[in-house]
């Protein structure tokens, strides 16, 4: 057993260390309510710009809104400019909108975000420690008391690995928290780059909680993940994609219970139909069904005949073609399986 309490953020007691990473496009609030019922930690928005919401953006509210699912819930904001974070966080409060904390974006490597405002935004942030430290003190200083959070990487590039001063910076200022992805901006989502001993620096460098970040796929890379970098909580983005359970085993790892069963393909197909239902009951069908696309393709994962399922999910335009879906991916490992019915057959 690695942890035996639970992990608080500021005024915020979580229900676990495993946290669901911010995803742009895929992190809604079917995708949030869907993982926090597997037991994620907490859960954070897509990203929202902040100059957008001092301009009154409407389209913001759509990305932000949630109701209550039992996990904390953090709204994450981007930008280039102390004075938009002040006034946005202030927008979001008078708004009532119902989260728990704040998070701000120190990670993101689009070349739309690191190019947006005077100096850029997302990872671009890390080139200047005393900008995230002004960028949190602005968000620190109009969120009252709910708890301000940064999401930063290893640094922009090999020249440049910033994220202890960053760090530094943020937490002087009043970060609750800091999650570090271990990829600075130029490595980008390359695989096997994810540098623990950079995660480890962070740690010793702050005293407010660190969350270690970056190719997390199995309950074994979240253990490796606090044994060597001692960090205090876990985040996942796309792993749990497709496979909420990924929480589950996970957090029973770090908290030393039994591995829970893994889901058969009955349950992985109730998930993803009650998934899509709820976008398409939360956006309508002509907005949700082209997102639930993406969102479909990680369920096919490990599937007998997932590089043509993935095509058809590809071409989802109606909430009953998901059925159709449904019933080609039984089809399909029963064609395949030597069994007769893989219903009941448990998904490895
Ligand atoms: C499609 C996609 C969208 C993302 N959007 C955001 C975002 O809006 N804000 C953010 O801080 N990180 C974002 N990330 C980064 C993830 O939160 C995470 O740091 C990264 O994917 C590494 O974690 P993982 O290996 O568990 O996926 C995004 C990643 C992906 C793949």
């Amino acid at each position: 057993m690695l942890f035996s309490t639970p992990l608080t953020i500021g005024n915020l007691t979580l229900p676990h260390r495993a946290v669901f990473g911010p995803m742009a496009g895929f992190t809604d609030a079917p995708c949030r309510d869907l993982m926090a019922a597997h037991g994620a930690g907490f859960t954070v928005s897509e990203m929202v710009s902040a100059r957008a919401l001092t301009y009154g953006d409407h389209k913001t509210a759509s990305l932000v809104k949630a109701k209550p699912n039992g996990a904390p819930y953090g709204v994450q904001l981007f930008g280039a400019v102390p004075e938009d974070f002040a006034k946005a966080t202030a927008l979001l409060l008078e708004a009532g909108y119902e989260f728990d904390f704040f998070d701000i974006n120190m990670g993101c490597p689009a070349p739309k975000i690191v190019g947006n405002g005077p100096g850029g935004a997302g990872s671009r942030l890390m080139l200047t420690p005393e900008l995230c430290g002004a960028i949190t003190a602005a968000v620190v200083g109009a969120a009252g008391d709910k708890p301000v959070t940064v999401k930063m990487r290893k640094g922009w590039d090999d020249e440049h690995i910033t994220a202890v001063d960053c760090a530094r910076a943020c937490e002087a200022a009043g970060a609750a928290a800091i999650a570090v992805h271990g990829r600075t901006r130029q490595q980008m989502y390359t695989p096997g780059l994810v540098d623990l001993g950079i995660i480890r620096a962070v740690k010793q460098a702050v005293a407010v909680p660190v969350i270690g970040n970056g190719d997390i796929n199995t309950a074994a890379d979240a253990v490796r993940m606090v044994t060597e970098t001692g960090c205090d909580g876990v985040m996942l983005a796309r792993g749990p994609l497709g496979d909420p359970w990924l929480f589950e085993r996970v957090n029973a790892a770090l908290e030393g219970t039994a591995e829970p069963k893994a889901p058969n393909l009955q349950a992985r197909m109730n998930a993803m139909r009650r998934q899509v239902t709820q976008m398409v009951e939360e956006k309508g069908e002509y907005v949700a069904m082209p997102q639930a696309r993406a969102q479909t393709m990680h369920y096919m994962r490990g599937l007998r005949g997932a590089a043509a399922l993935r095509r058809e999910c590809c071409t989802l335009q109606y909430l009953t073609d998901l059925d159709r879906l449904i019933e080609r991916v039984f089809e399909e490992q029963r064609r395949a399986g030597d069994e007769e019915d893989s219903r009941e057959r448990p998904f490895p």
